[in-house]
């Protein structure tokens, strides 16, 4: 990739540019919601399409000289309904995930409304009700949980939706390792009458791979971000399925005037023709093979965690994501270090999390974009080895509320420069050079 106008006109941007692409060239990316967009994609993202002003639809736009966007905004749309058969509308202009779960709060809801998603801590996503998020401030939201073993627990999800009786129901995770019940949660939405809104942002790329069972035959609303798992634009999409003709015809119309002009004004017509060409991406025979390796290489990161002693949440995964436990609170510490040694991933709650998402007991962990590299079952027993090595390092440290600020700068303070750390370090260099993200 050159950026040959960049480097003559803004040396200083173009040297942050480049340290980053070495950044992400030198390390592995263990963040589940992050993976490799492919050059066609990023091209489309450095088009000239983002100098066009487009508010309003195909075929109704305010202002003029919008005849090829409109063909690349149909063009996404009949991929993304051709990606998820059986969804009858597709939005694919909210400019991320958070605005078009919005959205859809926005389409379907009064404020006040009573709503149900489950708690942020148990691994579902701030914009399904959490308090620190909009959708917490101007609704109601009732939250539910998961049970000590890891796994969702549908008869407190059922309890909790007679007892309140919720608008909409969310339904999808941000750090959820297991097959989502779309079913019995569309059951218990039918049973009061709610809406199921399926939030599929980490595992949309699964469901268009056949991989997970799809939300399509019942959720209401499907929504997802396209920059996770799949290789995509940053961006989100928002489906409506032929679920909504029984409950609400209009909902289509809702969608999309919630989005435009309820929320957004001119859409990002880069990332539009970018997600196209990303859907397109998905009809190439590479695109299943790739996404089963995803899940072969999440299942084999956790055995080999397992094996280095590593307490795996629900002993294991469906999906490209794991969560192991770090005892006392050391997320931080795990995270905080392995950064040094050039993997990163993130701290996490764990379900029944005794302290806070600030200093919790686990790590998450994806690999999508291992596999994107190349990677195999062989190189996630290696990531195992370095993740378990910078553990050993580090065990004497432990989190303590009452001296948190302490404890932190002395860890800080331990790990810079630490020996040990940079000989791991070197062996991921080693490992990542084997791998580069963009060739041709
Ligand atoms: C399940 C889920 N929904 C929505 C979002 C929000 O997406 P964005 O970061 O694009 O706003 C996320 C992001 O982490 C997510 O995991």
């Amino acid at each position: 990739m050159d950026f040959d106008h960049l480097k003559k006109t803004d040396p200083e941007s173009y040297a942050l540019l480049m340290k980053e692409i070495a950044r992400q060239e030198d390390g592995l990316e263990l963040i589940p919601s992050e993976c490799i967009a492919s050059l066609s994609v990023i091209e489309a993202l450095g088009s000239p399409l983002t100098n066009k002003y487009s508010e309003g639809y195909p075929g109704k736009r305010y202002y003029g000289g919008n005849e090829v966007i409109d063909e690349i905004e149909r063009l996404a749309i009949a991929r993304a309904k051709m990606a998820f058969p059986g969804t009858v509308h597709a939005n694919v202009q909210p400019y991320s995930g958070s605005p078009a779960n919005l959205a859809v709060y926005n389409a379907v809801c009064e404020p006040w409304d009573t709503t149900m998603g489950m708690s942020l801590t148990y691994g579902w996503h701030l914009t399904h009700g959490w308090k620190a998020s909009a959708t917490g401030k101007f609704f109601h939201a009732i939250l539910y949980w998961l049970r000590p073993d890891g796994y969702i627990d549908l008869d407190e999800v059922k309890k909790l939706a007679e007892e309140h009786r919720p608008k909409l129901i969310w339904v999808g995770a941000t750090a959820y390792s297991r097959a989502i019940p779309f079913a019995e949660f569309r059951a218990i939405a039918d049973s009061i009458g709610a809406y199921l809104v399926a939030d599929i942002s980490h595992i949309s790329w699964l469901v268009i791979a056949w991989a997970h069972e799809s939300p399509v035959p019942h959720a209401h609303i499907i929504t997802t971000t396209t920059h996770k798992t799949l290789g995509w634009p940053r961006g989100a999409m928002i489906l409506v399925t032929e679920a909504w003709v029984e409950k609400d015809p209009e909902l289509p119309k809702k969608i999309d005037s919630s989005v435009f002009p309820g929320l957004q004004w001119g859409p990002h017509n880069h990332q539009t023709l970018a997600i196209a060409v990303a859907l397109g991406e998905t009809m190439k025979p590479h695109f299943r093979e790739q996404n089963y390796q995803i899940v072969k290489n999440a299942k084999a990161l956790a055995e080999a965690l397992k094996w280095h002693g590593f307490h795996i949440v629900t002993e294991g995964t469906d999906n490209h994501l794991l969560l192991a436990e770090v005892w006392f609170w050391r997320g931080i510490f795990m995270q905080e270090a392995l950064d040094m040694a050039g993997i990163s991933l993130n701290k996490n709650t764990i379900p029944n999390e005794s302290s806070s998402p600030f200093y919790p007991s686990g790590i998450r962990m994806g690999t999508p974009s291992l596999t994107m590299r190349g990677m195999k079952e062989e190189e996630m027993e290696q990531v195992a080895w370095f993740i378990s090595d910078v553990n050993h390092v580090i065990q004497d440290f432990t989190f303590e509320e009452e001296r948190k600020k302490e404890i932190i700068a002395s860890f800080r303070e331990f790990i810079r420069g630490n020996v040990e750390i940079q000989g791991i370090r070197k062996e991921v260099q080693k490992l990542a050079s084997r791998f580069p993200i963009y060739h041709d």
